[in-house]
């Protein structure tokens, strides 16, 4: 436990999994308070009773819905005091296959949770933050009250890949929108950062309906893959750099993935 982070109000969409729940865990050891957001209830509940209730606060929903985007944001002023200052936009979810081969089906689920709920948490996020934080104008206040957004972008977000490139369009599309949000209200003092991890074990591939067998062989080829914890490491640093400094775009990778 460290106290880097004690000051700070965080929200994290999907956290009852992999990243997010990686994320949530890491943040709180580093002194942050948190808001959870993701639809199983009872693994939220888990996870908060883990980092204690003093220090964590639930809001089950689906993270593409407007209203459950809202209460998150709402949830960390009314428990907490205050608007969030670091918002971690990670709910979202694969896709096996590529326009040719994948299930059609899906494709309306994958847009609204990877790409229409994570805009308008960016969105929600970032007019909070704008609004409640202290102006670039009026002084250095602002340089010690760093905001984060960060937003959980892909490999297959960068770098094209046709066994999955239904979910890599929304990733690359993902991207774009977290650029030009960092351009826009960088220049506000609000930190806008985009992680693009590479294979991490989670619950991501059997969400995704990748085959267990030929992934699970990949996986051992390039292993060992990142786990949850790994990309949370790097989200803690990213977020705990002082407030002039960005690190606005990380990769990670297991050392042996060469591609995508
Ligand atoms: N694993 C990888 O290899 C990898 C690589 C690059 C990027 N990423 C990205 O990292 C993020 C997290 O992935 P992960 O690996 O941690 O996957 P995961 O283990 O499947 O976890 C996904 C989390 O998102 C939540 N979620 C999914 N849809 C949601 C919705 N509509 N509303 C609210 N919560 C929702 C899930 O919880 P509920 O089911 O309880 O709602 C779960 O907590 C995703 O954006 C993913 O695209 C993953």
């Amino acid at each position: 436990m460290s106290d880097e982070l004690k000051d700070r109000i965080a929200v994290i969409s999907g956290a009852s999994a992999g990243i997010g729940r990686a994320v949530a865990m890491d943040l709180a050891e580093r002194g942050a308070r948190v808001v959870l957001n993701a639809r199983r209830e009872d693994r939220l509940r888990e996870l908060r009773d883990e980092i204690g209730e003093n220090d964590a606060e639930i809001v089950a929903g689906d993270a593409g819905d407007a209203k459950v985007v809202d209460e998150m944001l709402d949830a960390a002023r009314e428990r907490f005091g205050r608007e969030a200052d670091l918002v971690v936009v990670n709910a979202g979810r694969g896709l096996a296959g590529s326009v040719f081969t994948s299930d059609a089906s899906e494709w309306e689920d994958l847009i609204r949770t990877n790409l229409l709920g994570a805009a308008l948490l960016m969105r929600a996020a970032a007019r909070r933050m704008v609004e409640a934080g202290p102006k670039t104008e009026d002084g250095d206040a602002w340089l010690r009250s760093p905001r984060d957004i960060v937003v959980l972008g892909s490999n297959v977000g960068r770098h094209i890949s046709p066994f999955s490139s239904m979910y890599g369009g929304t990733k690359f599309a993902l991207h774009s929108l977290a650029e030009a949000m960092r351009r826009e209200i960088g220049p506000r003092g609000v930190r806008v950062s985009l992680i693009e991890p590479g294979v991490v074990k989670s619950e991501f591939q059997s969400v995704a309906g990748y085959d267990p067998k030929s992934f699970g062989e990949f996986m051992e080829r390039i292993g060992p893959v990142l786990e949850p914890a790994d990309v949370a490491r790097l989200i803690g640093f990213v977020v705990s750099q002082p407030a002039h400094i960005h690190i606005n775009d990380a990769v990670i990778r297991a050392v042996r993935q060469e591609y995508p």
